[in-house]
């Protein structure tokens, strides 16, 4: 299957392609319907090898977006293409083996996630054995070599999940989706809940793991500071919709969209004198917004770099970007 994909900058390998995927939630409160259009025609692509950061605030339809690719949810509308090939149609066994042979998911909280009545053996090994792999010394073999490949050892096979630290837990979920040898991992918010100290070292593990395995990672964060160190490309979310999206570099440097810039101005600056002159953007959709009634596209101001706008609104970023 072609999987390959022309664009102005010449040959693409997409692992990922999300068409105009929507995930809406129909709500019922005392008897009254309601939707939540938890994600709203959002479109992107990830690029085979590299790692995609997915950023936006709480409740903007982040892991929403990473659920319904693994089809967690059924999708709305839109389709989801996983080397070319469709993953969002009509579910069947053979489709959902495709899937979860492929794209393994972590999770946000590394200790709800993991069943505390399992050993670290039994829960790593869990993917395996729904592949097939039966051999308890086979299977023992591969948990510790993954045991291993994390950062931990032999020893804590045999251990429960209580007895780890938050770092420790979110290294047996790292193992856990990774000992099927995925070859897209979405990892939604996997440091998020995790000290500070700890959060850069899970980090280095997964781009470590990344360079070691192949991997290509869709990673969803809060703010952008987080992805900026390691995302090839990102993609912001807001309430529901992907509003910008470009090269790392070209986003920090020339982020057009107003939601963008108030992300950026959130960060922190180490330079104290310069934290001092920094000033926090407020993102007002009334505001910022023009062209009432106008339904808002993809549009693209240079070759990778899109914004979902209206035309009107078009225009004034192509001569933002320009001065
Ligand atoms: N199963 C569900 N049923 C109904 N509404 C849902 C469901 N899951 C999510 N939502 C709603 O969809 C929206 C997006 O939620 P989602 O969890 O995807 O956001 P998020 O960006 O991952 O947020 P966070 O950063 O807090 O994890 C929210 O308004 C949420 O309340
Ligand atoms: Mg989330």
């Amino acid at each position: 299957m072609d999987n390959k994909k022309m664009n102005s900058t010449g040959v693409e390998d997409h692992i990922l392609d999300v068409e105009h995927l929507s995930m809406y939630f129909t709500t019922k409160n005392r008897g009254k319907k309601s939707t939540v259009k938890a994600v709203d025609d959002v479109s992107f692509y990830v690029k085979r090898g590299e790692t995609f950061g997915l950023v936006g605030e709480s409740g903007c339809g982040k892991t929403t977006t990473g659920r319904t690719i693994i089809r967690l949810y059924d999708p709305t509308w839109g389709t989801v293409k996983f080397n070319g090939i469709e993953i969002s149609g009509k579910m069947d066994r053979e489709l959902h083996k495709y899937i979860t042979d492929h794209i393994a998911m972590i999770f946000q909280d590394p200790i709800a996630s993991l069943n505390p009545r399992m050993t670290v053996q039994e829960i790593i090994a869990e993917g395996l054995k729904i592949r097939g792999v039966k051999d308890p010394e086979e299977l023992q073999k591969r948990v510790i070599a993954m045991l291993e490949h994390v950062g931990l050892q032999a020893e804590h096979a045999s251990r429960y999940p209580h007895e780890f630290s938050g770092g420790q837990r979110q290294r047996i979920g790292i193992a856990r989706a990774l000992i099927v040898e995925p070859q897209l991992v979405i990892a939604d918010e996997p440091v998020s809940a995790l000290d500070v100290s700890v959060q850069a070292q899970v980090i280095n593990l997964l781009n470590k793991l990344k360079q070691e395995m192949g991997l290509t990672i869709l990673f969803i964060a809060h703010n952008l500071s987080v992805v900026k160190y390691f995302s090839d490309r990102i993609g912001v979310m807001y309430f529901g919709k992907l509003v910008e999206m470009a090269d790392s570099n070209e986003l920090f440097k020339n982020p057009l969209h107003p939601y963008t810039k108030a992300l950026l101005s959130a960060i922190p600056e180490p330079d104290p004198l310069n934290e001092k002159k920094r000033v926090k953007l407020h993102y007002d959709p009334e505001i910022h917004h023009y062209g009432e009634g106008k339904q808002p596209s993809y549009h693209e101001v240079s070759p990778g770099h899109t914004i979902y706008c209206s035309d009107e609104e078009f225009e004034e970023y192509k001569k933002e970007w320009k001065a």
